[in-house]
C-alpha cells in the first residue's frame, strides 16, 4: 500500500451554477503521508471546510478523486462512509458538539462503542485518551452549559483520537 493517508488528484468543487456558481476548490492535488502533521491554513472562503468536508466523505468532488488509506471514496456507499468516519477519521469542531447529559468519558468512548468494542475495550481505549490528553475529570459532565471552553476541548480533543482502528490510532483531521 502506498505510503499516503489521504490523496486528492485533480479535485474541483463548486458551489450553485451559472454565473452565481462559487468555485470553491479548483484543480487540487494533494497528499498526505501517514504519521505526518499538517495545518491548513487561509482565510476565510478558501476553501477548508470543503476540503475537509470531501476527505470525510461529507460531500462529493465534481471532478477528481479522494483517497483514504488506499480507497476512493466515490465508489463508496453511504454506509461504507459513515464506516470510514466512524473508524479513521476524528473531527475537532470550533463548536465541539459534545453530548451535555454525557460525561466526559461517555463522550469519548461513544464512538468506540458505535464501533462495537467490548465494554473493557472501550473503558481501556478511552481511558489511555484521556490521560494522553490531560482531560480532567472525566466523570464530570462533558459540555453543561456553563462548562469553560477548556474543559469543553479537554474533552472533544480524546473524543476525536478515540476513533481507532486494529493498529491504532488512525488519521485525525483537526479543526475546521
Ligand atoms: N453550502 C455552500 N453553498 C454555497 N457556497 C458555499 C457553500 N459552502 C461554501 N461555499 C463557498 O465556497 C467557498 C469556500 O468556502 P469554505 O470551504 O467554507 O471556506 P473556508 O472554510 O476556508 O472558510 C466560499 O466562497 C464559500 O462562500
Ligand atoms: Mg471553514
Amino acid at each position: 500500500m502506498s505510503d499516503a493517508a489521504i490523496r486528492l488528484s485533480a479535485v474541483s468543487k463548486a458551489y450553485g451554477a451559472g454565473p452565481q456558481a462559487s468555485q470553491a476548490l479548483a484543480n487540487l492535488d494533494l497528499e498526505v503521508r501517514r504519521g505526518a502533521f499538517v495545518s491548513l491554513m487561509g482565510p476565510s472562503g478558501s476553501g477548508k471546510t470543503t476540503l475537509l468536508n470531501l476527505i470525510a466523505g461529507l460531500d462529493m468532488p465534481d471532478t477528481g478523486e479522494v483517497v483514504v488509506e488506499g480507497v476512493r471514496l466515490d465508489g463508496l456507499a453511504d454506509h461504507e462512509l459513515a464506516d470510514l468516519r466512524l473508524e479513521k477519521i476524528g473531527f475537532i469542531f470550533q463548536a465541539f458538539n459534545l453530548i451535555p447529559a454525557l460525561t466526559v468519558e461517555e463522550n469519548v468512548g461513544l464512538f468506540l462503542e458505535f464501533a462495537g468494542r467490548s465494554k473493557a475495550d472501550v473503558r481501556r481505549m478511552t481511558a489511555v485518551c484521556l490521560a494522553a490528553s490531560g482531560a480532567t475529570p472525566a466523570s464530570c459532565r462533558a459540555a453543561s452549559n456553563n462548562a469553560s471552553p477548556s474543559h469543553a476541548r479537554s474533552s472533544a480533543v480524546p473524543r476525536s483520537s478515540s476513533r481507532t482502528n486494529r493498529r491504532g490510532i488512525s488519521t485525525r483531521t483537526r479543526d475546521r
